[in-house]
């Protein structure tokens, strides 16, 4: 396994941000894994996967593991149930799609995310009415100061919307090497409840829908609302959804009288940070080579050439807008490095 040095992390980050890194190392398998560790042993490393959920707002002088581990084995099927491994560094869509083909149910509404199969727990990844944790069996972990390993089954975890133990209480401890799903054979659970993917199947006229037609459909509407970062640099939902309290709530109404939200408990409602950045007037706002999304006011995108910062100091007057309008503290939800 060669060491590569100043290599360009432009093509590994879906921000599509030209930084840099001293040491790069293309991990393929457990060995390389097992060599780069021990390598590296007295130092920090930078483990990257799919790319798509992070700002670098500077160049990496951390040694950067970049982790292609590929395999996916069905390991037990039965009684209608099955388990699935994949190693993490298998594309998350292409996954989908393989188990899709396969015909085992379960991560239908969770189609073409970004990002890489290993990633996916650290921040729950969650879409149209589904968490990864709905499906998560266990994963299997290399602890990086040790290099041993050990697996995570689901209680282990403390997922929670965008939350998981690996980013909280275990952060730059376990490198994810690859994840076991639970999934139907048959008798699939189709969940159509998000309003979208209710209308999406509606106007195609399909009234029971298989995992194929909720893909299908998840797919055309993410398309309908995300860019692509093949064609538009971003790391999709750039902040977490904020969850304030019902009397903070029934005191915006007053002002806003459109403002949406979701019960999330007695007392507390989620609301769409999508429409607070709306209503501050930044959906669509293009400044140079970088801006907001025109048609999803969470996704902060570049045009090509704008640097981390640029985007992070967007990022901070967004903060500050939503923070002086409404009193709601937007927390970012792609992790700034
Ligand atoms: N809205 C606006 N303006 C906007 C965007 C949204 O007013 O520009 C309001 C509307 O009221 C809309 C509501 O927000 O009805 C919900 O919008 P949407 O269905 O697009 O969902 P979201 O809450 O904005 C979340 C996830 C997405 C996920 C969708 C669908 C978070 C932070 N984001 O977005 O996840 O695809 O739901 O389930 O929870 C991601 O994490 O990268 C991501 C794209």
């Amino acid at each position: 396994m060669t060491v590569q040095h100043n290599t360009s992390l432009k093509p590994f980050n879906t921000f599509g941000i030209d930084a840099s890194a001293k040491s790069y190392l293309d991990v393929r398998s457990l060995g390389d894994l097992k060599f780069a560790l021990t390598e590296y042993k007295d130092e920090d490393v930078f483990v990257l996967g799919g790319g798509s959920n992070m700002l670098l707002r500077s160049d990496i002088d951390k040694p950067v593991l970049h982790l292609n581990l590929k395999g996916i084995e069905t390991l037990k099927n039965e009684n209608g149930k099955v388990l699935v491994k994949a190693m993490a560094g298998e594309n998350w869509h292409d996954f989908v799609l393989w188990c899709i083909d396969h015909n085992y149910g379960g991560l239908e509404n969770l189609s073409l995310i970004p990002g890489n199969v290993g990633t996916a727990p650290i921040q729950n990844i969650g879409a149209y009415g589904v968490e990864l944790k709905d499906h998560f069996f266990s994963c299997e972990v290399c602890d990086i100061k040790t290099q041993e390993f050990a697996t995570f089954y689901l209680n282990d975890c403390n997922f929670n919307y965008r939350e998981s133990v690996f980013k909280n209480q275990e952060k730059g401890k376990f490198i994810i090497t690859s994840v076991v799903f639970e999934l139907t054979t048959n008798e699939h659970e189709i969940k159509t409840d998000y309003g979208a993917i209710k209308n999406q199947l509606e106007a195609e006229n399909i009234s029971s829908p298989t995992i194929r037609d909720v893909s299908n459909a998840v797919i055309t509407i993410r398309k309908s609302k995300l860019p692509d970062p093949k064609e538009i640099g971003n790391s999709g939902s750039f902040f977490k959804n904020p969850v304030i309290s019902q009397e903070h709530y029934l005191e915006l109404q007053e002002q806003f009288p459109k403002i949406p939200g979701y019960k999330v408990s007695d007392s507390a409602i989620k609301v769409p940070a999508g429409w607070l950045i709306e209503t501050s007037g930044f959906k669509g706002k293009r400044f140079n080579n970088y801006g907001v999304h025109e048609h999803q006011a969470l996704v902060l995108v570049n045009y090509g050439g704008a640097d981390g910062d640029e985007i992070y100091n967007l990022a901070v007057l967004i903060q500050k807008t939503v923070s002086r309008l409404f009193d709601i503290n937007l927390i970012m939800e792609v992790n700034v490095i």
